[in-house]
């Protein structure tokens, strides 16, 4: 059947459309050690050229997905022990990080991770490790575009502020070229105004080069303010999702995450929506 005018201008509500998405997490389970189970059958998906956001309380899970994705669980001995993850119609649960940069994933870590004994402009070309092209100096200058006070940092990496190191770990990530970045809490530690600057120059970089943004946020607010769709994990689950215009008039996630509960937070799965979606799961 044809696409009808009508159809291919309806905004995609969820990303489970007919078009294979980007990721596809199928109903991994995680487990460190061989005996600490993580995650428990967490499913999620993330369409080509969207921003999406992985929201969840500590300890819920939320890097740990990351890592299943990159790779890097491997080197925390860790174990995705069922369910597959498929990206760009490949199956990635099971092979080396460094392949899977190569296939176009790049995580930024959480503590961002920059190597502070070098410079800017050596952490940006360490990005571009793996390719041969000559473009990488061009590629440079594109990164300071976006991020210009990088430019006149030349300093150690060490001495940059906690945004500018979030802003080099993002650049980083950039020289990759990827087809998709994972962000591990690029707004920890930035005081408000800074979080405001990188989120719009995620949601710019998203834009411009086309790059697929998964999230992982505990700043709900910032996260859904960029992204189409969100996730919210608790205990290694996912207990509810939905477009981030839903997820913000969500009376559920105003109580937990965008203010309000305080400490005095129950469990996500008492709550009524939660009840709701598992009815038809
Ligand atoms: N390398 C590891 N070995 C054993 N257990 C781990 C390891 N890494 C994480 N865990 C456990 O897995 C659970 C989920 O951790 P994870 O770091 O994925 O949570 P998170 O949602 O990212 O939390 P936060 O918001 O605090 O960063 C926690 O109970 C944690 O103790
Ligand atoms: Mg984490």
């Amino acid at each position: 059947m044809q696409p009808t005018a009508q159809n291919e201008a309806r905004p995609s509500a969820s990303p489970a459309t007919a078009v294979a998405p980007l990721l596809s997490v199928k109903n991994i389970e995680v487990v460190y050690d061989e005996v600490i189970l993580v995650l428990r059958g967490l499913s999620i998906e993330v369409p080509k050229g969207a921003i999406v956001a992985l929201l969840g309380a500590n300890g819920a899970g939320k890097s740990t997905t990351l890592k299943a994705i990159s790779g890097l669980l491997r080197t925390e001995d860790g174990e995705v022990t069922r369910g597959e993850i498929v990206f760009d119609g490949h199956r990635i649960d099971g092979i080396t990080p460094d392949k899977i940069v190569r296939r176009g994933i790049f995580q930024v870590m959480e503590g961002r991770r920059i190597i502070s004994d070098m410079t800017s402009l050596e952490n940006l070309r360490l990005g571009a490790f793996t390719r041969s092209d000559r473009e990488v100096s061009r590629d440079i200058e594109m990164v300071y575009s976006y991020f210009p006070r990088l430019k006149e940092r030349t300093g150690l990496a060490g001495y940059l502020s906690g945004g500018e190191q979030q802003m080099l770990a993002i650049g980083r990530a950039m020289m990759a070229r990827p087809k998709m970045i994972l962000m591990d809490e690029p707004s920890m530690g930035l005081s408000p105004l800074m979080v405001k600057e990188v989120f719009s120059i995620i949601k710019q970089i998203n834009r411009d080069l086309g790059v697929t943004i998964l999230l992982v946020e505990q700043n709900a607010r910032a996260a859904l303010s960029v992204a189409s769709h969100g996730y919210i994990m608790e205990q290694g689950k996912v207990v509810l999702d939905g477009s981030a215009d839903d997820l913000r008039d969500n009376e559920d996630v105003k109580e937990f995450y965008l203010g309000g509960a305080g400490d005095q937070r129950k469990s996500f799965k008492n709550l009524k929506s939660f009840k709701r979606r598992k009815r038809w799961l």
